[in-house]
């Protein structure tokens, strides 16, 4: 779906419509002061200085969030813990007081104020006011790119960096802006958890991909399902185009050129991929697959499935680093994605962690691992057994 009639209405909220590169800072703009020696290095180290980026930097872009979309206003009047989880987002248990949630209403948007005055809803910062009302709220890395392991109860507990939130609705929490024009609403409200359109305000299509891991990346020379740039591309991309930070970015193929002054963006990227590099993929859960079937299945990929020719084992699965791309005829993927970027191509993608983050291509078009092996079995005429095919699946949920 085409919606580029809508570019005036969309560049007035989303920075870098084509012909509408940039965007002017209101004077109000409040911007989180960073620990001290934060930005010049003097107390932290490289990747916990990159944590904190990760976890809690919202590069200034809290202007978008509160005073174009106004979103916090609809979130201290109608947004309650209940219906924050219900849209993905995660609570980070390690900021609560012991038995917090026993007692707190889950049904009343003022506790959703206080799990964001005391810094607990997983990349969402926001300033509470004395008279607990949401002066300004923005967005961080870890809104997207991290998720909790449950400890406490479904969307609380400990942070888990790195690892994609799939149950996130970006869309519909995006959509809750009452500013939207009712055909971007219904574009927002079409994409559902796990999914966001990075280019949608760029180019007006609505085709998005689902959030990948943001680990397992030492080594991998190209990031992005289409392989546009490495890991600081992106960050940089996104922290400017779509988080709407205070920064510069600009793709002249891309037809974008953003300078904001100051840029709160470009001096933090180095300490940011380290952070990025530094989380090595998590171990399978435990029991979570059969060794000797997946030991069989590791046959199969190598051999047998021609799986490795493009997932090369000895170079972070992917054969990327070699320097190549992929035509989506080659694997039998939508190409629409890759058109709308500069590539027109897929990168092989890395495998990392498989079992903990379903569902599977850029598009999500496999719901399960069973649905990958089936889609090669019938692009590529492998003729597997059903017994193959299950040993190829637990070798895959062994990485
Ligand atoms: C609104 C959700 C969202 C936010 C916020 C976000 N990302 Fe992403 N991230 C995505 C999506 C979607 C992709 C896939 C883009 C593509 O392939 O075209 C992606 C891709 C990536 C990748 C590439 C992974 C790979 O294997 O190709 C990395 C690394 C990453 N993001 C890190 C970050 C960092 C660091 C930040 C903060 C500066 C950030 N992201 C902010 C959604 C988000
Ligand atoms: C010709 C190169 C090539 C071959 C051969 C190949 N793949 Fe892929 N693989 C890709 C590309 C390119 C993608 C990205 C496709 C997309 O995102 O739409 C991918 C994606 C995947 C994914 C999705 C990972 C994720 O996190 O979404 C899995 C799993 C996978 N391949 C497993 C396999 C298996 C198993 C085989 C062998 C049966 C195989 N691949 C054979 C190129 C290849």
């Amino acid at each position: 779906m085409r919606v580029s009639s809508l570019c005036p209405a969309l560049a007035a909220l989303l920075v870098a419509c084509t012909d509408h590169p940039s965007l002017t800072t209101p004077a109000n703009q409040v911007v989180r002061p960073p620990p001290a020696g934060l930005l010049t290095g003097a107390r932290l180290d490289v990747p916990a200085r990159g944590q904190y980026i990760f976890r809690h930097w919202t590069f200034g872009d809290e202007p978008f969030w509160t005073d174009t979309l106004h979103l916090n206003e609809v979130v201290e009047t109608a947004v309650s813990p209940a219906t924050a989880l219900a849209v993905g987002l995660k609570v980070d248990a390690e900021r609560l007081p012991p038995g917090f949630l026993g007692s707190a209403d889950l049904t009343s948007p003022a506790t959703t104020v206080e799990l964001l005055r005391r810094d607990a809803v997983v990349g969402v910062e926001a300033v509470v006011t004395a008279d607990r009302h949401i002066k300004s709220l923005g967005i961080t890395c870890a809104l997207c790119h991290s998720t909790v392991d449950n400890a406490v109860t479904a969307g609380v507990g400990r942070r888990l960096d790195g690892l994609p939130n799939r149950d996130l609705n970006v869309g519909a929490i995006v959509a809750l802006s009452p500013v939207l024009p009712p055909a971007v609403r219904a574009v927002f409200n079409s994409w559902g958890p796990g999914k966001y359109d990075a280019e949608f305000n760029r180019d007006g299509l609505n085709n998005p991909v689902v959030i990948p891991p943001a680990l397992g990346l030492q080594g991998v020379a190209l990031e992005t399902y289409t392989g546009e740039g490495p890991v600081t591309y992106w960050n940089n991309y996104v922290a400017v185009t779509q988080m709407h930070g205070h920064g510069s970015f600009s793709d002249a193929v891309l037809g974008i050129n953003i300078q904001q002054t100051p840029d709160r963006v470009t001096p933090v990227l180095p300490v940011l991929r380290a952070y990025q590099l530094s989380l090595n993929t998590p171990p399978p859960r435990e029991g979570s697959f059969d060794p000797a079937a997946a030991e069989r299945g590791k046959q199969l990929f190598d051999a047998t499935a021609r799986c490795a020719t493009c997932h090369i084992p000895s170079l972070a699965f992917t054969d990327v680093n070699l320097g190549i791309l992929h035509e989506p005829s080659e694997t039998g993927m939508d190409p629409v994605r890759a058109m709308r970027l500069k590539n027109h191509k897929y990168r092989t993608t890395p495998l990392r962690a498989l079992g903990q983050h379903p569902p599977y291509f850029h598009d999500g078009s496999a719901a399960t691992l069973l649905d990958v092996v089936e889609h090669y079995d019938r692009f590529f005429g492998l003729g597997l057994s059903p017994q193959e095919k299950k040993d190829l699946v637990e070798y895959l949920k062994s990485l």
